[in-house]
């Protein structure tokens, strides 16, 4: 099953996963779209807790613009909501999306924020959803983002827990714990690869955010909750979640084994066939505000 892991991890250190750290691998390309329905309630929750209509809002990183649509809707006709993303091909999806919406108060541009494409003071409120953690200086992100808001406007950083939680710790085969250990493999991968030669290195976001001068750092953590039906009617999204540990270096081949018939449909020990699936994930947003 894990013929060619080696020069897939080679294709994601070279780039695959630039862009999307959690997202895009070689193998198994995390499926796009298919966990925005259950996502969407939490996000929707997110963003209404810090909009008003009539705001100017940047979206930076706005990646396919699923979140720049409900700011868009958010902030309505008086208001205007505007998404950056250096990729373009994710700028042609959240302009097609503001389309599909008919949000004229949207539009989505090609920019880096590194490059702060508008003037200090331009925004009541900067949203940015699993951006900050990618880039090569998290704290200089910020700091970039905080110098686009307006005096006593509000930067919303979004990043996740990074464990999130599927299956029972006693599979019934295999040695128990199995999610966690193959979750400490990805852990490890990021910590050598991800996190290495960033400013600065941990993921502490309040601290982070507060030496890039924000003058307040507010955590708010919602926790997405999924059972049955809901994890059936997101195979795709779920299988992508345990097919992805085949690239992450470190699994023993008795966990790899594990793997196997964990994701093989048509075995007796395929995942969807287990009654005690439970999905857990905790997103947190950070509201921080910029002095008047
Ligand atoms: C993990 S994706 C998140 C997309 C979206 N915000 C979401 O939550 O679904 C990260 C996005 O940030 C964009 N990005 C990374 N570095 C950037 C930069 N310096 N300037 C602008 N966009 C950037 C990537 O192109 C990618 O679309």
């Amino acid at each position: 099953m894990i013929i060619n892991r080696r020069s897939a991890l080679a294709a994601i250190l070279a780039g695959g996963f630039a862009d999307c750290a959690h997202g895009q691998n070689v193998r198994y390309p995390r499926p796009e779209g298919a966990a925005t329905r259950f996502w969407s309630e939490c996000d929707q929750q997110m963003i209404a807790l810090s909009l008003r209509r009539g705001m100017r809002v940047l979206d930076a990183g706005c990646g396919n613009g699923q979140h720049l649509t409900r700011l868009a809707e958010a902030v309505g006709k008086r208001g205007e909501a505007i998404g950056i993303d250096r990729a373009a091909g994710q700028i042609e999806k959240a302009q097609q999306a503001l389309r599909d919406a008919k949000l004229t108060q949207g539009s989505a541009r090609v920019a880096d924020l590194f490059a702060e494409p508008f003037p200090a003071g331009s925004f009541d409120l900067i949203w940015t959803s699993h951006v900050l953690h990618g880039l090569p200086d998290m704290g200089a992100g910020a700091e970039a983002l905080l110098r686009m808001l307006k005096p006593g406007g509000r930067l919303v950083v979004r990043e996740n827990r990074m464990s999130s939680s599927l299956l029972p710790y006693d599979l019934g085969f295999g040695e128990p714990g199995w999610e966690f250990r193959t979750d400490l493999q990805w852990l490890r991968w990021y910590t050598k690869n991800m996190l290495a030669g960033k400013r600065p290195a941990g993921l502490g976001w309040t601290e982070i955010l507060k030496q890039a001068g924000a003058q307040t750092v507010q955590p708010r953590s919602f926790l997405i909750d999924l059972a049955e039906p809901e994890i059936r009617a997101q195979e795709e999204y779920f299988r992508w979640y345990l097919q992805r540990r085949y690239e992450w270096p470190g699994v023993t081949p008795e966990d790899i084994a594990v793997l196997d018939r964990l994701t093989n449909a048509k075995g007796d020990d395929y995942f969807l066939r287990r009654p005690d699936l439970y999905f857990t994930q905790l997103s947190t947003i950070f509201i921080c505000t910029k002095a008047s």
